[in-house]
């Protein structure tokens, strides 16, 4: 059975932490099912840790769909949420299409887009259409033209206010969580309290209801790129590296494939498809 989002507010209620990883296709997600991660999110990060797009801006609603079904398929218990990519929630209209097909084709059980007050005609409609919401709020990494740099919102009182205010609007809007990412410990911890829906935080501090990781950030795939936001649980980059020298290693000594890998014929059999052929 798929968590739902009452198993997830319930983990809020009970003080429970909340864990959520980002996931792309269906092996790793399958293997974070398996561990028992209760929300797995098909982020739009797609772009810069998958796609090899630079960021999160040229993901499309087809790349979304397309692994957002892969990661449905390769999961049984964990909720999953896919992405809006960039300008597919502009209007009502697009919103309501996209949010179709993350969760018509994609199998997605919950859809997350980033913004605040502007977006509330727009998380109110998919609520209304029974699509459940996650907000995203802090930085949100498909405005990185608009911020200009990554770094930490909310730091001066006026903005603090307006972060507050979007978390309290998302809310009253339906949305059932609400992504935190940089913002200040402090802050954080003011919107999780004042908040009856559960906060998530990536570079949000501990106070947050959950955290939630990219997860090539989390096992170590990318050693050329470590947010200060990130922990590093895994190195698999140097595995992926030793097990390729290894391989190619073996491949030069012909030391693999070996007598395991291979399989055999009838030698009598080899003779006849030979015969007259010299
Ligand atoms: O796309 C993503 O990976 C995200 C997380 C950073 C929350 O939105």
């Amino acid at each position: 059975m798929r968590k739902t989002l009452t198993d997830i507010q319930q983990m809020k209620t009970r003080g429970e932490p909340i864990a959520m990883l980002t996931a792309y296709d269906a092996v790793t997600a399958g293997l974070f099912d398996a561990a028992g991660v209760p929300i797995l999110l098909v982020g739009d990060s797609l772009g810069d840790n998958v796609l090899g797009l630079g960021s999160t801006i040229p993901v499309t609603l087809d790349d979304m769909v397309r692994h957002t079904a892969a990661v449905t398929r390769g999961t049984r218990t964990a909720l999953v949420v896919a992405d809006m990519p960039f300008m597919t929630y502009a209007t009502l209209e697009d919103a309501v299409g996209a949010a179709r097909r993350l969760m018509q084709e994609g199998g997605a059980q919950a859809i997350k887009l980033e913004g605040g007050q502007p977006m509330v005609p727009i998380v109110r409609r998919l609520v209304e259409c029974g699509v459940p919401v996650m907000g995203h709020l802090g930085y949100t990494p498909q405005s990185a033209h608009v911020f200009g740099k990554v770094r930490v919102q909310g730091r001066s009182a006026f903005a603090a206010r307006r972060l507050l205010e979007d978390a309290l609007a998302l809310e009253a809007a339906g949305a059932f969580a609400l992504v935190l990412e940089l913002v200040p410990t402090q802050l954080a911890a003011a919107i999780t309290s004042r908040l009856r829906i559960p906060t998530i935080g990536i570079g949000a501090g501990p106070q947050c209801d959950g955290q939630v990781q990219v997860s090539t950030d989390m096992l170590g795939l990318r050693d050329d790129f470590k947010p200060r936001h990130a922990r590093r649980f895994a190195e698999l980059a140097q595995l992926i590296r030793a097990a390729s020298a290894a391989y190619l290693a073996a491949v030069a000594e012909r030391s693999f494939p070996a007598a395991e890998n291979s399989s055999s014929m009838d030698d009598a059999e080899l003779r006849e498809a030979l015969e007259g052929l010299g």
